[in-house]
């Protein structure tokens, strides 16, 4: 059976008192090692020490919300993955749309992201998706598949560990998720250009959705068949909705 992902994007939210309280709370709730449900936070830089303090010893993981493409060297504010790995993370997001949409990454930037995150012992969680005008425009496959191609021409599939999170941006932080059918169908696209390069690989990468999941909609999602978890934002600032969010995917169906 595949493990599924629960991941909670906090961005740049939060501070030493509250992200006590609301890692404290999820803390006492989950994960149930039962569930076979992987959870991790991911905080902004500065707090990424204090989360991976308060979750020692816990089941909860926690990531960087972004990383260098470098491990070292003269690059004026930008934080390697050999940082995040030594104060505690093992992910990092790469990718995310709000960098792409404010900070001017690109695909290619992404890829090397992925790469160095790799090279750092980090689990990327590389992120694709379409603007609403993409969508609209007939375009989504195209994108995805160009986001895709450009994030895996630089990892070797074969050995590396990684997830996949599906982010349409017109779902992120509109509290309006895209459907289950949509999810699913380019949940499959997904998994079946990647399984042009490895057959194998691709059966067992966990995708996972993000873009407005709360725990109102997490069930019919989280039953779609190549759905493997969620990469929550808003939802998972609060504790009680990101807890009942990580129930109605321990309640899902477990995939094969
Ligand atoms: P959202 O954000 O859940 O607030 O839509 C998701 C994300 O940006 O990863």
């Amino acid at each position: 059976m595949k493990k599924r992902w629960l991941i909670g994007n906090w961005k740049m939210h939060g501070d030493l008192e509250s992200n006590k309280a609301l890692v404290e709370t999820i803390r006492g709730a989950l994960p149930k090692p039962e569930d076979d449900i992987a959870v991790a936070v991911c905080p902004a830089f500065p707090y990424l020490f204090q989360l991976a303090e308060l979750t020692q010893g816990t089941e909860i993981g926690v990531g960087a919300q972004n990383v260098s493409d470098h491990l070292q060297g003269a690059y004026t504010g930008e934080t390697s993955p050999l940082m995040v790995r030594e104060l505690g993370g093992r992910f990092a997001i790469i990718g995310h749309s709000e960098r792409r949409q404010y900070q001017g990454e690109n695909d290619g930037l992404m890829g090397r992201k992925a790469l160095a995150a790799i090279d750092a012992g980090l689990i990327p969680v590389i992120c694709v998706g379409e603007t609403a005008e993409e969508r609209d425009s007939g375009r989504t496959h195209e994108v995805l598949a160009r986001q895709l191609d450009a994030a895996f021409g630089y990892i070797r599939t074969a050995h590396d560990e990684i997830i996949l999170a599906y982010e349409p941006r017109w779902a992120i932080g509109t509290g309006i998720a895209a459907t289950p059918e949509i999810i699913q169908g380019e949940h499959e696209f997904l998994r079946q250009r990647i399984a042009i390069r490895d057959r194998e690989f691709a059966a067992r990468l966990p995708i996972v959705y993000g873009g407005s999941v709360k725990a109102s909609n997490a069930a019919s999602i989280f039953a779609m068949p190549d759905v493997d978890g969620g990469l929550i934002g808003s939802a998972a600032l609060n504790a009680q909705e990101f807890i009942a969010i990580y129930r109605e995917l321990a309640a899902s169906q477990p995939k094969p």
